[in-house]
């Protein structure tokens, strides 16, 4: 799902879109709405001269048709990067998706049941749509299901690791009920620490499919990520990415891997884990100063920070006396596979400017005020 922003729209899917994007197309909104990465970090530059040098060495096979399991070059990119996280495979086993959220639905297209999909209480929008979409059962991960949605590296919207603990009693029950695990990665590289996690395909690659996304670490723009499904469902798998668009976009596919060669990546990721670290602590103290009446877990890597607390008033209706007030941010109601009683929020320190953050959670806390005066 697009958790994007484009202004002016013709067609709103629901009632949070229309206010994500009223939120985008007004003047003055401080947002912490969208999971969006800071454009700051772009790297404008290497890309451009990476698009130049794609289109003078070797533009016809970069605008060329291309195979539907993606760019050799590009595959291998992936497959060492997972090979220095712990997992033995090689390139032939990925296949290179337009994002992890077509990575996710080809996953679910492949595994062979999926009556009933386990998901944290809190999780990714745009995955849980997608099981609702394919009228699949939503239960809480300790329970027994077909298949386990899961975000070892770094959770959306809580922005927490797995505990060692979980992964094995995770495992455990897929093994036990014969599942299969759903590991999406997608911001994996965000970790404040920098160190990555051994991926749980690393442990069971025959019932995880891996999933990773250049959207977070570098820029979503671009729409590539990829998939490692078990080797058993590995045909099934491509014949519904080739049914589905052919190949992921070559030209964007050329033009990463020029990047990944030179040697900007490590250090654009380095210089995005501080200025996010720098944000959400920051985000972290004016939600003490302003939003005493929320608790919230500091994150450990990832884009938002998730806030809880008892009053009992819609997030969505809140949403909207904040804009109002100035300020955005995405309702807990969009992160919830069950229906909340409790007012819950997600505010994203990765796209408000660092002067902004204070300003704009004290612009919330008023709207707070004003729903719970009524
Ligand atoms: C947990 C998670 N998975 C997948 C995606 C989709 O990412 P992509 O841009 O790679 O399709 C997102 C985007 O917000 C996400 O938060």
């Amino acid at each position: 799902m697009a958790e994007s922003h484009a202004a002016a729209p013709a067609v709103c899917l629901d009632s949070h879109d229309r206010l994500a994007r009223l939120a985008a197309a007004s003047a003055g909104v401080i947002s912490f709405a969208g999971g969006l990465p800071d454009p700051s970090l772009f790297p404008k530059r290497e890309l451009g001269a990476a698009l130049e040098a794609v289109l003078s060495r070797q533009a016809n096979a970069a605008l060329q048709y291309g195979w539907p399991e993606g760019a050799e070059e590009l595959r291998e990119e992936v497959a060492q990067r997972l090979r220095a996280r712990g997992a033995a495979l090689d390139a032939t086993r990925i296949v290179i998706t337009s994002g992890a959220q077509q990575a996710i639905l080809l996953a679910l297209s492949a595994v062979p049941r999926k009556g009933t999909v386990a998901v944290d209480a809190e999780s990714y929008p745009g995955a849980l749509d997608a099981f609702r979409a394919a009228r699949a059962e939503l239960r809480g991960i300790e329970e027994r299901a077909d298949l386990y949605y899961v975000m070892p590296s770094v959770s959306n919207p809580r922005g927490q690791r797995m505990s060692e603990q979980e992964r094995t009693g995770l495992l455990e029950r897929v093994r036990k009920y014969r599942g299969y695990v759903i590991e999406d990665d997608a911001y994996d590289g965000t970790f404040f620490s920098g160190t990555s996690e051994r991926p749980l395909v690393a442990q069971m690659p025959e019932r995880v499919f891996q999933i990773g996304s250049f959207s977070k670490t570098l820029c979503p723009g671009l729409r590539l990520g990829w998939l490692v499904p078990p080797p058993r469902l590995a045909r099934s798998v491509l014949r519904k990415k080739r049914n589905q668009d052919l190949q992921a976009n070559g030209l964007a596919q050329a033009l990463l891997v020029e990047y990944l060669r030179g040697d900007h990546f490590d250090a654009l990721q380095q210089r995005a884990r501080a200025r996010y670290r720098r944000k959400a602590g920051k985000l972290m103290a004016s939600i003490r100063r302003h939003l005493p009446e929320f608790a919230f877990q500091a994150p450990v890597g990832g884009f938002s920070i998730w806030l809880e607390s008892q009053l009992e008033h819609d997030s969505e209706e809140l949403l909207a006396a904040a804009i109002r007030r100035g300020a955005a941010f995405d309702p807990g109601s969009m992160f919830s596979a069950r229906p909340r009683p409790k007012l819950a929020i997600r505010l994203c320190y990765s796209t408000v400017p660092a002067a902004d953050i204070d300003e704009g959670v004290a612009r919330i806390a008023q709207a707070i005020r004003d729903v719970t005066a009524k």
